[in-house]
């Protein structure tokens, strides 16, 4: 284990104190239910941006916001991913946006190595959904733990007891309500807080563009008010507390309960409840495990993490960016760190942190925080920085790609662009891309997880780098690995293709679907023929 060392940019003591007060965790949940609402509620609270409908990219609020690209803008979703800090309550919030789109849950996963904590945001009336339900997955397999938010309520849905019902049978997750409301989905009077049995009501305001206007009244006065909703809250409080539906530290921790709040993000009802969870129980960064299983502490010399690269973020500025995540140690701009792949110094004298389209340069940074590296050139997905000894974290696995087509220029004269485009996509992880000497460097296969992917490459390739491309898709849906050995003889099959990765060399069999696998497998078999990772 690296010793936490004392340097003039490392401080123990402080670095310890800082890392107390991060919470750095992602939003996961299906389009539509309320992530961009729910961002810009948050950070309206927090105070962070003066008026509501800076963050939330849509329409004609544009502004501080999170999508920045044109093609973003023209369909309305987040493709790329950024980091937005929000101070509140003595901590720093570090929120990682992520992709709501299915195709580009590659991105999300990433995201999701570089979060302490998810929130899994719900619609009320639509409760557990198919992307909700994949990128849970995620949080499984790497084991963050989640609280859920029921966004919605001011608006007709399901049962709040159906609600959690759903959640445990569906996806196992033990769910602790933290408060409960009262009146069903759609006619919401308030909040009751179930650590000290408070009632908030709430009171509209216009467009939610302020913090909700909230009233404390006790349990008298609320039941004179609210009459039937206020009999059957308490009844199913009651309920509740007979099936110790209880928060529980070690279990959520663990990610085998999720704290639970109810609420609605647009007129910013339980918004507040949802910060305080977030300072009260998400888990503040802790040692992350190396290369070799050994937990770097958090006070160590710098480490970090790039866990997304993005070019072109500014027309402006036409450069390329890594985003890190600090996993320990304190980060000074300026300071030359090392990168672990090739073991050549990176100066880091341009540093930005990134909320929304803006930047704003930073001098320090410390665990849980997001720093963006500008001229990141060297860098890929993955990739290690450190000071000091030599550290390397293990590199973030990637999905098995679904969707495969091969990419030609419209403009042979263009080539050089073409084959620079192509390159950068690779390593921003934008689309993996496959070579082979049968097909040559000029037709490269892109593999995508979804073929959204594939619109992105497009489009980058003729308004960035100027070397629009024509894309003939390929009649395979699945990818194995493979090795020199089998190579050969899966070549000589009908209905397999095999590839080199171009970013790690590594050999891929292309085959039409699994059928066509399974009798590969039972006429050959002794090839090798190794499943990629789906989602963890
Ligand atoms: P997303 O990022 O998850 O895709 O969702 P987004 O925030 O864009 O919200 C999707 C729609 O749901 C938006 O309406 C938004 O106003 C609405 N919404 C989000 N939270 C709440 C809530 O708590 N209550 C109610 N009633 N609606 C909510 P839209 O009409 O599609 O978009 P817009 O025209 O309002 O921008």
């Amino acid at each position: 284990m690296s010793a936490p060392t004392e340097t003039p940019t490392n401080k123990p003591a402080e670095t310890l104190s800082e890392a107390a007060r991060r919470r750095t965790f992602a939003v996961i949940s299906h389009p539509d239910a309320g992530k961009s609402t729910l961002t810009e509620a948050l950070a309206l609270h927090a105070a962070a941006i003066t008026s509501a409908g800076a963050v939330h990219g849509k329409g004609d609020r544009r502004g501080v916001t999170s999508d920045w690209m044109e093609m973003e803008q023209a369909r309305g979703i987040s493709i790329t991913s950024a980091a937005l800090r929000i101070d509140y309550g003595g901590c720093v919030l570090n929120l990682l946006d992520t992709p709501g789109h299915a195709d580009f849950s590659e991105d999300t996963y990433r995201v999701l190595a570089a979060v302490d904590c998810a929130i899994m945001l719900l619609d009320s009336a639509k409760g557990l959904e198919p992307q909700t339900l994949k990128l849970f997955d995620v949080c499984r397999a790497r084991k963050v733990p989640v609280i859920t938010f029921v966004n919605k309520w001011d608006r007709p849905g399901r049962e709040p007891l159906e609600l959690l019902d759903e959640i445990e049978q569906r996806i196992g997750l033990r769910p602790t309500p933290l408060n409960w409301p009262v009146g069903i989905a759609g006619d919401f009077r308030g909040l009751i807080d179930r650590s000290d049995d408070s009632y908030t009501k709430l009171h509209r305001t216009p467009g939610g563009a302020t913090v909700a206007q909230e009233e404390r009244l006790d349990h008298d006065r609320a039941a004179e008010i609210e009459q039937d909703a206020w009999i059957q809250a308490r009844e199913e409080l009651e309920l509740l507390g007979e099936i110790g539906a209880d928060y529980d530290e070690e279990s959520f921790l663990a990610g085998v309960s999720s704290p639970v709040l109810f609420g609605a993000a647009l007129p910013n009802f339980g918004v507040g409840q949802l910060l305080r969870a977030l300072i009260d129980l998400a888990p503040a960064p802790s040692p992350q495990a190396d290369a070799a299983g050994v937990p770097r502490p958090i006070e160590a010399p710098f480490s970090g993490l790039v866990f997304k690269m993005q070019a072109n973020m500014d027309k402006a500025h036409r450069d390329r960016m890594a985003f890190v995540r600090v996993c320990s140690g304190r980060f000074d701009r300026g300071m030359v760190l090392t990168h672990a792949a090739t073991g050549r110094p990176f100066a880091t004298k341009y540093t930005q942190a990134v909320f929304g389209a803006e930047r704003h340069t930073i001098d320090t940074a410390f665990p849980g925080d997001v720093i963006a590296l500008v001229n990141a050139q060297a860098l890929r997905v993955g990739d290690t920085l450190y000071e000091g000894p030599k550290v390397e974290f293990p590199p973030i696995p990637s999905f098995a790609p679904e969707h495969f087509a091969v990419a030609r220029a419209l403009d042979a004269g263009r080539y050089k662009q073409f084959r620079r485009g192509i390159e950068q996509l690779d390593t921003e992880g934008v689309v993996q891309v496959l070579v082979s000497d049968v097909r040559g460097e000029q037709a490269p296969v892109l593999a995508a997880v979804g073929p959204l992917q594939f619109d992105v490459v497009k489009h980058r390739m003729e308004h960035e780098f100027r070397a629009p491309i024509e894309l003939a898709h390929l009649d395979y849906g699945l990818a194995r690995r493979t090795d020199a050995a089998s190579a050969p003889i899966l070549h000589g099959l009908s209905g397999a293709e095999v590839l080199t990765r171009r970013l790690d060399g590594e050999l891929l069999v292309l085959v039409h679907n699994k059928w066509r696998l399974r009798v590969i497998e039972r006429d050959n078999p002794g090839l090798v023929l190794e499943p990629l990772l789906a989602g963890g």
